[in-house]
Parts: C-alpha cells; sequence; structure tokens
C-alpha cells in the first residue's frame, strides 16, 4: 500500500524532501559573535539524521543589531559562513535538507537570553552583556512592552540596509550549502512589526495601507530571489494573526494574511509557514491545541477557493503526535507548478497543511520522525551507522 502522505516525498523547485516532516527554527543562544558553534551542530544533526527531511536554523540575523540576543546566530560577515557550511554538510552526508531562518528582530532585539535574564521576563541586553539598546530600531518609535529597549523609527536608509543585509545573507547561505531559506515574517520581529497597523504608524510608503506595510517584505523577498538560485526554495513565516481582533479596530488578522498569501507564489514564495502572535503585549490567544494548525487550514481553503494552488502551507504548533501529524497533510498535494500531482479525494482537499513543522516534540524526542514512522507502520530508512539495528528489527 502506499505510504501516507506524511512519509510520500516532496519536491519543491529542485530539492526533494524525503517526508513532510520539518523542525521549526528554534533559537538556542549559543552562537560566538553570530557565529554558529559545535552545539549548533550537534542540536540540528541529532534531528536530521533521524530523519527530519528538512531542519531550520533557529533565527538568524541579517545585521548585528537585529539579533533577539547577543548570542543569536548571525549571517552579517563572511566569517559566519564556514561553521555554517559544517552544518550543511553533515546534513547532506546523511541526505538530509538544511534550511535556515534569515531574521531581524526589530524592537524586540537586545535582550537577554532566557536564563540569563529575570526568569520568565524579558530582559533588556545593556551594553555590559554585550547588548545594543541604544541601536534598536523598529517601524516606529514604539516600545514592545515592559523589559524591552526604546526602539527609534527606522530611517529609509535603515530599511536599505535590512533589506541589503537579507540579499547579503542569503547569498553568504548559498556559499554555505543551505537548500532552503526563511524569511521570518512572525512573532513581532522586524518585518512582522511592519505588517500590524499597531506597530506600524509610519506615514511614508512603508506604513498605513495594506500595500505599504508589506512593502519591507516584498522587497527584501525581492532581493533575496535575485541572489538564490531559482532552483532554490524559498518559504516566508508569518503570525496569521496577532491576536487582536477584540482590542483594536484594525490589526494584523487572518484576512490580512490570506491577502498577503495571494500575492506571495508571483513573487518566488514557495510555502507560508503560519505561525501566530508576538507582536503585541496586549495580545489575547485563543489558545487551543489545533488552532495555528486550523489558521494554516482556512490560508489554504481560501487559497483553493481562489484557484491558486502554487503556494504550499506549513502548519506548527503543538503537532505532537504521529496520527495527528498524519491527518494535516493526508490526501492534500496541491499541483505545485510543474512537478508534484493534483490529488484530491471527493470533497475537494481534506489536508490542512502541505508540510508538519514541529519544534518542542523534537527537543523531547529528537528521533520523533522514527517514532511516528514506527506508530503509522511505515518502513523508513533508518541511519545508515544503525542499520544492523534495523536488521534484527525487522522490516520497521
Ligand atoms: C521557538 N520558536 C521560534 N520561531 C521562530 O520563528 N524562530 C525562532 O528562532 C524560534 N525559536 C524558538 C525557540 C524555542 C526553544 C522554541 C520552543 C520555539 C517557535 C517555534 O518555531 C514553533 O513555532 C513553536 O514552538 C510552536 O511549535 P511547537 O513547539 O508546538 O511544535
Amino acid at each position: 500500500s502506499n505510504p501516507p502522505t506524511l512519509f510520500s516525498p516532496l519536491k519543491i523547485r529542485d530539492v526533494t524532501f524525503q517526508n513532510r516532516i520539518w523542525v521549526a527554527p528554534m533559537c538556542t543562544y549559543s552562537a560566538d559573535n553570530g557565529h554558529l558553534t559545535d552545539f549548533h551542530l550537534v542540536h540540528l544533526s541529532a534531528f536530521a539524521y533521524r530523519g527530519a527531511s528538512l531542519t531550520i536554523i533557529e533565527a538568524t540575523s541579517v545585521l548585528p543589531n537585529g539579533r533577539i540576543s547577543p548570542q543569536d546566530s548571525g549571517l552579517w560577515q563572511d566569517s559566519q559562513i564556514a561553521p555554517l557550511r559544517r552544518v550543511a554538510d553533515f546534513l547532506h552526508s546523511q541526505n538530509q535538507k538544511l534550511g535556515i531562518q534569515l531574521a531581524h528582530a526589530g524592537r524586540k532585539a537586545s535582550t537577554c537570553a532566557p536564563w540569563l535574564g529575570e526568569r520568565g521576563k524579558a530582559t533588556t541586553a545593556t551594553e555590559d552583556v554585550g547588548g545594543w539598546p541604544d541601536d534598536v530600531m523598529g517601524a516606529s518609535a514604539i516600545r514592545w512592552g515592559e523589559g524591552y529597549p526604546k526602539p527609534r523609527e527606522m530611517s529609509p536608509q535603515d530599511i536599505q540596509d535590512v533589506v541589503n543585509g537579507f540579499r547579503d545573507s542569503a547569498r553568504r547561505s548559498v556559499e554555505a550549502g543551505v537548500d532552503v531559506i526563511e524569511i521570518h515574517g512572525a512573532h513581532g520581529y522586524l518585518i512582522s512589526s511592519f505588517l500590524s497597523p499597531i506597530s506600524n504608524q509610519r506615514t511614508d510608503k512603508y506604513g498605513g495601507s495594506f500595500e505599504n506595510r508589506i512593502r519591507i517584505l516584498v522587497e527584501i523577498i525581492k532581493a533575496i530571489r535575485g541572489v538564490v538560485p531559482s532552483t532554490m526554495p524559498l518559504l516566508v513565516r508569518v503570525s496569521a494573526t496577532e491576536w487582536m481582533e477584540k482590542q483594536a479596530a484594525e490589526s494584523w488578522d487572518v484576512e490580512s494574511t490570506i491577502r498577503l498569501a495571494k500575492l506571495l507564489p508571483s513573487l518566488g514564495v514557495d510555502l507560508l509557514d503560519v505561525s501566530s502572535g508576538g507582536n503585541n503585549e496586549a495580545q489575547i490567544i485563543a489558545m487551543h491545541n489545533d488552532c495555528q494548525v486550523s489558521f494554516a487550514g482556512r490560508i489554504r481553503s481560501a487559497l483553493f477557493e481562489a484557484g491558486i494552488k502554487d503556494l504550499l502551507i506549513g502548519a506548527v504548533g503543538m503537532i505532537t503526535e504521529a496520527e495527528a501529524a498524519k491527518a494535516i497533510v493526508e490526501n492534500g498535494q496541491p499541483g505545485k507548478k510543474d512537478d508534484t500531482v493534483q490529488i484530491e479525494d471527493e470533497q475537494g482537499s481534506t489536508a490542512k497543511a502541505d508540510i508538519v513543522l514541529v519544534a518542542r516534540q523534537f527537543l523531547r524526542e529528537p528521533e520523533w520522525v522514527l517514532r511516528v514512522a514506527y506508530r503509522l507502520g511505515v518502513e523508513v530508512q533508518w541511519p545508515l551507522q544503525y542499520g544492523r539495528g534495523q536488521f534484527l528489527e525487522g522490516s520497521r
């Protein structure tokens, strides 16, 4: 019998993923002046060699002042390429793919790593602990909340520097052998804060209307597409909603995300990774286990209804069980330009997403892909070095 969609390969542009399970980006506060360290090699490899078909490196800053903390990874200078290449080489030796999330933290920059600041609270990283509180910038000069530095409103030159930073970091990613780039447009970091009419109060061409608020993201996408090969997949992560519908007359909500999503394929974006929240201290999150996954489903359906089938959707958030992961992507394979075939059941596609991204479950169980395969009775290749174990184990 055919394997479930979860374990069937997916090709995006020229990159083939073994399955539909990806590791979501996770900050580890373990870089050395932006350079990846041994910790990153071990941490990322643990997922990849046990079967995650794409492992995405944590938010990696395109400029020094775009780091969330002084210990964040970065790609603003050429010396940061070599340690990244080391990770890419190892993942490729295991037949897996490496992604990187390129980011700028905006007004949420220069904070302390969670275990260095005040417990459970954001703490500004001052200069004596390597921070840059006087060089924090945002769409507008509005502080995120208590514990965060006061940002300056970005000048047109600051905006150009950020766009160029994304472009140059994308070029360095390609040089290092990275397979996939994700743009971090979620969680209240720089791009996310431009999208929202609450955090973006600008009166120039980067603020006001929807078109103006998405302009920086569009410029970043174009800049990256201009320097990466056309064979390389490009992903965008957004907060589907900033969870301010009840508190504000106008905010970034799921309708805004759908509107944005419709524009992405023609810009060369292949997949929208659907997260939520993080842009507002006043957010009220109607949290249930399925909430972000259902946003993904809503966005995917809206695209299908509009006849747009060339933007893949990634679901993330509280996915911990094999059956749930299977159901999210089962039977849903939109026609991706010239490669995959459209498969729909009688009601049309039942899938909420094309890919599941998982973060915390991989921290609990780095071998989660192997466990899911075992639960679902799917035969997958173990790491070669474990082949004898697989032989003794029998067929799975
Ligand atoms: C995260 N998350 C995150 N998101 C992101 O876009 N960039 C990042 O660098 C990070 N960093 C990060 C660190 C850690 C330790 C965690 C747990 C999470 C969010 C993450 O990618 C994911 O969206 C959420 O954790 C929800 O998925 P899970 O954990 O429920 O599978």
